[in-house]
């Protein structure tokens, strides 16, 4: 039995799998992993020949049904756990669509996760699987390698995010090349991410005399001052650690600049002393806007930064 779901993924009622791939277009979830490893390559999974659909394709890592009564999260586990005999890894979730075909209807959670040890694929479910690289997969993309459900997804998700993060890498390497003014580097490089991006509020606060100030930023006014240790902004300060918080609601001593604010990332830029001179931080009206990925490249741009 498959849970049938509304677009938000509240159960309605249920139906059988068969019910669901008739052409009823019953809306039922489904969960969809992507695993990459430390060099940010893609592990990729071998449709077997005898798949009904799109066989000896090559597909998103990990896919599956939610059972009636499972959570995503649950069916994940046990998709990853079936599918590549992994159990210990930390999912984080990217988003939600809903995919249509002439058979079926689904609501897609999707997500990602880093990898670290050997993966083991399931022999009777799959016709194994490896690493791609993102050039690998770039390349594959149109020519029938892949299932088109993964090409889509994956250039919705991390595809374009990837292509803008090193776009702007590489313009702002160039814009503050040789300037020494630390508010002229910060006030370009928010500006830059924040039209590359299309954040909702990106800017830096500014260790002075033991506390953060609020520094060059685009978008709505925001708080000036904030203390060693609080909030997301002085935490990430205190830690000296990136801070990902999905959910602002769900991080005890949030600062709440403005109520429209829902998920944000905290990046410390710290001096080739070692001290935390600076944070980045940016915020998003979405849940869960930011992932490894953004993690990655946004330390990637603050290590460049000599302020
Ligand atoms: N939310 C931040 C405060 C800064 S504003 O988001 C711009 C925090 O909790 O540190």
């Amino acid at each position: 039995m498959f849970p049938i779901v509304d677009e938000e993924g509240t159960v309605v009622s249920k139906a059988t799998r068969g019910e669901c791939h008739s052409g009823s277009r019953l809306l039922h979830p489904v969960v969809h992993l992507h695993v990459f490893n430390a060099a940010g390559d893609v592990y990729l999974q071998k449709r077997p020949e005898w798949k009904d659909i799109q066989p000896g394709k090559w597909d998103t890592a990990v896919g599956g049904h939610l059972d009636y009564g499972e959570t995503p999260e649950e069916a994940l586990r046990r998709e990853v756990r079936e599918e590549l005999g992994i159990v210990d890894f930390e999912p984080q979730f990217i988003g939600k669509y809903v995919f249509e075909s002439k058979r079926e209807r689904e609501l897609v959670y999707v997500n990602r996760t880093t990898y670290h040890a050997e993966i083991h694929p399931s022999a009777e479910e799959l016709d194994g699987g490896r690493f791609w690289t993102m050039q690998e997969i770039r390349e594959a993309m149109g020519q029938g390698v892949l299932t088109p459900n993964f090409e889509r997804e994956f250039q919705r998700f991390f595809l374009d995010k990837i292509e803008k993060y090193r776009l702007l890498t590489e313009q702002i390497r160039a814009l503050i090349e040789g300037e020494t003014d630390s508010v002229a580097v910060m006030a370009n490089v928010c500006a830059a991410i924040h039209a590359a991006m299309g954040f909702w509020w990106t800017g830096f606060y500014r260790v002075q005399n033991g506390e953060l100030v609020l520094g060059p930023f685009q978008g709505p006014v925001a708080c000036m001052h904030i203390g060693y240790g609080k909030g997301v902004c002085g935490t990430a300060w205190k830690e000296q650690r990136t801070v990902v918080v999905p959910d602002v609601e769900q991080f005890p001593g949030h600062i709440a600049c403005s109520s429209l604010s829902r998920s944000e990332i905290v990046v410390p830029v710290i001096s080739i002393d070692n001290t935390v001179v600076a944070v980045l931080d940016i915020d998003s009206k979405e849940l869960s806007s930011f992932d490894g990925t953004d993690r990655h490249y946004l330390e990637q741009i603050c290590k460049m930064l000599t302020i």
